[in-house]
């Protein structure tokens, strides 16, 4: 077999990969991208972000014509649920956006190779598929962009009826009579929500004492506040030992409390990086001990030539981190700079309120014994919020003390993922609070709660 060369080999098609394909192919590189799947968009784009964002907006649509539209003095009658079609709308939206990446390729004169690469000895891969090899491929850069999959616990057999991955939870075909959840992260709220929404009974199992570990406490105090009202129940301090099948339901064993019966369990415990099967270790790359590839802050891995970047590195799992990485990447491979501001990656949880964070959170600052000062404004001052009828949660910005830097912002309530935007350009700018405040933001818009929180920061917020 003829070894086919490319500049630049990348491998996987998710958002750290096909970016980096199109940012090298711009910067005048030969590309070729090698997927094991015939769609490409990776987790995010074929069974994550995408996906669960057009249920998430379907399902809040479905309960606010249900139970809320009467408030605007609209009524309505005989609402009743497609979930086929709500299923179908979201498999569209997949179809598009994968297929705009395969444009996007054409674009680009990025090759595409289909089938699991591994690499070998020499900055080489083979392709197989199906067990047979069908490709040699020879690069003189090498980009591992191969992303993460679902990790399970001790105990929790994903191969037990009804134990399901967010993959799966995706594609319900009907609504579960009783969804148990176990972990209260990013995916185990976003898709609780989904099939809360669509008329299931949802508990959270969590083994910590509090719900978005990582986040901000008081905004995750305040989201679970919120999501309980909306009624799904939390099981916290909730150490999950196993799951069995017990007739058709599923029950979950913990240390502390009694078993948790339900008809489907969604495990959402974090993820894994899927480095296993690459041929890291023919190939010399180095892995720390928990599988992620050890990189330098160009990328580079143990072995000359070959970078990774994305969920395979550490570092937080989002998409938008990914596509970051995988620009510098290729910035620095071409023309020798390249950036990511690692203290400036906001992160978001699509729920109703949604949540949204930049920086630091305040428990980290006491931690660090950084000197602070706050701002907090509600959604419920703000005019814009009253009039969408959607009111709930608040702005915080975090402010150094002495040198009023921007060093953090927490946001529950509505649109805080767009919210968030304006906050990450500002630290990206190392702007104070007082820039924030003293820009002048449209009224009425919700991004006016930004500026009031950044004006509180310093005792001065007008409408409260
Ligand atoms: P996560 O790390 O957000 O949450 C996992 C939760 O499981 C934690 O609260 C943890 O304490 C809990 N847990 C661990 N072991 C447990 C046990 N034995 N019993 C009970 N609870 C246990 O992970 P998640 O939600 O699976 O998400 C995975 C990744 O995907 C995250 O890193 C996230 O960044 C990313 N993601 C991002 C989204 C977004 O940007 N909106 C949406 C979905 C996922």
């Amino acid at each position: 077999m003829d070894k086919k060369k490319h500049q630049l080999i990348v491998i996987g098609a998710g958002p750290g990969g096909y970016v980096a394909a199109i940012r090298a192919a711009q910067l005048g590189m030969e590309v070729a991208v090698v997927d094991e799947n015939k769609v490409l968009g990776g987790t995010c784009l074929r069974v994550g972000c995408i996906p669960s964002k057009a249920l998430l907006e379907s399902s809040e649509k479905y309960e606010e014509v249900k139970d809320h539209i009467s408030v605007h003095g609209i009524n309505v009658k005989d609402v009743e649920l497609d979930l086929k079609g709500m299923l179908k709308r979201k498999d569209k939206i997949v179809g598009s956006l994968t297929k705009g990446i395969e444009s996007l390729f054409k674009k680009n004169k990025i090759t595409k190779y289909y089938g699991r690469a591994k690499l070998t000895a020499g900055k080489t891969i083979s392709v197989e598929s199906g067990g047979v090899k069908t490709e040699e491929l020879e690069a003189d850069h090498i980009i591992i962009a191969t992303g993460s999959k679902s990790a399970t616990i001790k105990g929790v057999d994903l191969d037990v009826d009804c134990v399901d991955t967010s993959t799966e939870t995706l594609d319900y075909q009907e609504v579960p009579e009783h969804l148990a959840v176990i972990g209260g992260g990013y995916i185990g709220i976003e898709l609780g929500s989904v099939w809360r929404r669509l008329g299931a009974k949802v508990t959270v199992v969590e083994y910590l004492d509090r719900i978005l570990p990582g986040m901000d406490s008081e905004v995750a105090k305040e989201a679970h506040k919120l999501l309980e009202k909306q009624g799904i129940s939390f099981e916290l301090r909730s150490r999950v030992m196993g799951v069995k099948n017990e007739g058709k339901k599923v029950i979950i064993e913990r240390r502390n409390g009694d078993p948790v019966e339900a008809d489907r369990v969604l495990v959402a415990v974090g993820r894994a990086p899927n480095t296993a099967n690459l041929g890291l270790v023919d190939a010399g790359i180095r892995c720390d001990e928990r599988g992620w590839i050890v990189v330098d802050e160009d990328y580079k891995t143990s072995v000359e030539g070959v970078y990774a970047i994305g969920d395979v590195i550490p570092g937080p799992m989002l998409a938008h981190k990914a596509e970051e990485e995988g620009v510098a990447c290729v910035e620095k491979i071409v023309t020798g700079y390249g950036h990511v501001n690692y203290k400036a990656i906001p992160a978001v949880v699509y729920t109703h309120p949604e949540i949204a964070t930049v920086g630091k959170t305040e428990d980290e600052l006491k931690d660090e014994a950084i000197e602070y000062r706050k701002g907090k404004f509600p959604f419920m001052a703000n005019g814009r919020a009253k009039a969408i009828e959607y009111a709930e949660g608040f702005v915080k910005v975090l402010a150094h003390a002495k040198t009023d830097r921007v060093l953090g912002v927490h946001i529950i309530g509505p649109h805080a993922g767009d919210l968030i935007a304006e906050c990450a350009a500002a630290m990206e700018f190392g702007a104070s609070s007082e820039d924030i405040a003293r820009t002048c933001h449209a009224h009425p818009t919700l991004s006016e709660a930004v500026k009031e929180a950044a004006m509180a920061a310093e005792d001065r917020a007008i409408h409260m």
